[in-house]
């Protein structure tokens, strides 16, 4: 499986990388950075220095620099000043290409049509930008993941919105709306539930590097959880893209609040039990695509393959 990256790393965004890694039948394409966890400066640094640590052979475009229709916000509480846990370490040695992330997406996706897949586990302005640049991106691309939305259960940025819709709710919806006939959707309701225990984390050697970043963001889920560990979101989106089976879902028409004073950025879907012939009319439009919501994932096999994967060499 070929796959172009969008990321805005971001510990769990590290860790769909060593994710995707350590599965040889994969292939990182690219890489495209976006504003998010951090600004998208220490994003694009955080991409070269893993892609350098981990050995992977992707060029890393740099992308937005903040949303598309309000003010940048970045999550240094949840992911530490430098985005990875205060262990980012030096500059990186490479450095990324000319191209914008969305212009990045867009060339690829025309140069080899119906044949890469996209996982986007950051704010979506890249994609939305790309959507501007090539419309006929959602018929190019095979399979696409998001990480991203709260459907039925609470937000975490809010009470309602998951952080990456949060981050870019017009970007999110212009997304949801564009037509992608293969859109999964890795929300809130599958990632907390997959949550690591702190015993998962004190198995791997002191001096792993997953490890060691992971410490500041388990930290954080402590703060509020009140149990050890950490949410192991970026990951399981890698997980379910090369394993669609690995979760259930729902399918629907998603969109994302854009107006509401508490509720902005809200993965919303009409889940009412209309039949056939209802005189009530669907509160979101039928022209949109359907995709799918990820309702159950198997936790534990996905943090098994996990502890295989940021334990390679
Ligand atoms: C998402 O927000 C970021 O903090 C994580 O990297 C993940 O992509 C979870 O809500
Ligand atoms: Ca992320």
């Amino acid at each position: 499986m070929r796959i172009i990256v969008d990321a805005d790393p971001g510990i769990d965004d590290a860790l769909a990388l060593y994710y995707l890694r350590a599965h040889p039948d994969t292939e990182i394409v690219a890489i495209g950075t976006v504003h998010g966890n951090v600004p998208v400066e220490q994003s694009t640094a955080n991409a070269l220095r893993l892609t350098e640590r981990l050995g992977i052979k992707a060029p890393v475009a740099k992308g937005a620099a903040r949303p598309l229709a309000q003010p940048l916000m970045t999550a240094e509480d949840v992911h530490g000043e430098d985005g990875l846990g205060g262990h980012a370490g030096d500059d990186p040695t490479t450095t990324h290409t000319n191209e914008s992330a969305a212009e990045q997406l867009a060339r690829l996706a025309r140069a080899n049509p119906g044949e890469l897949n996209l996982l986007a586990i950051g704010p979506l302005t890249n994609v939305a930008l790309a959507l501007q640049i090539e419309p006929h991106l959602p018929r190019l691309l095979d399979k696409v993941v998001v990480m991203g939305g709260a459907l039925n259960v609470p937000g975490n940025i809010t009470s309602y919105a998951e952080a990456n819709f949060w981050h870019d709710p017009e970007a999110a919806d212009l997304v949801l709306q564009a037509g992608f006939e293969d859109l999964t959707i890795v929300g809130l309701d599958v990632t907390m539930a997959s949550h690591a225990p702190g015993e998962w984390l004190e198995a791997l050697p002191e001096t792993n590097y997953a490890r060691q970043i992971l410490g500041f963001y388990a930290d954080f889920y402590g703060s509020f959880l009140g149990r050890t560990g950490f949410v192991p979101h970026d990951p399981l989106a890698a997980a379910i893209l090369l394993d669609p089976d690995l979760a259930t879902y729902r399918e629907d028409r998603f969109a994302i609040e854009l107006t509401g004073r508490y509720t902005r950025g809200a993965l919303v879907a009409d889940q009412r039990f209309l039949a056939e012939g209802s005189p009530f009319g669907r509160d979101i439009a039928i022209e949109r695509t359907k995709a799918r919501y990820a309702v159950t994932a198997q936790h534990e096999i996905f943090l098994d393959q996990l502890r295989h994967a940021v334990t390679q060499p």
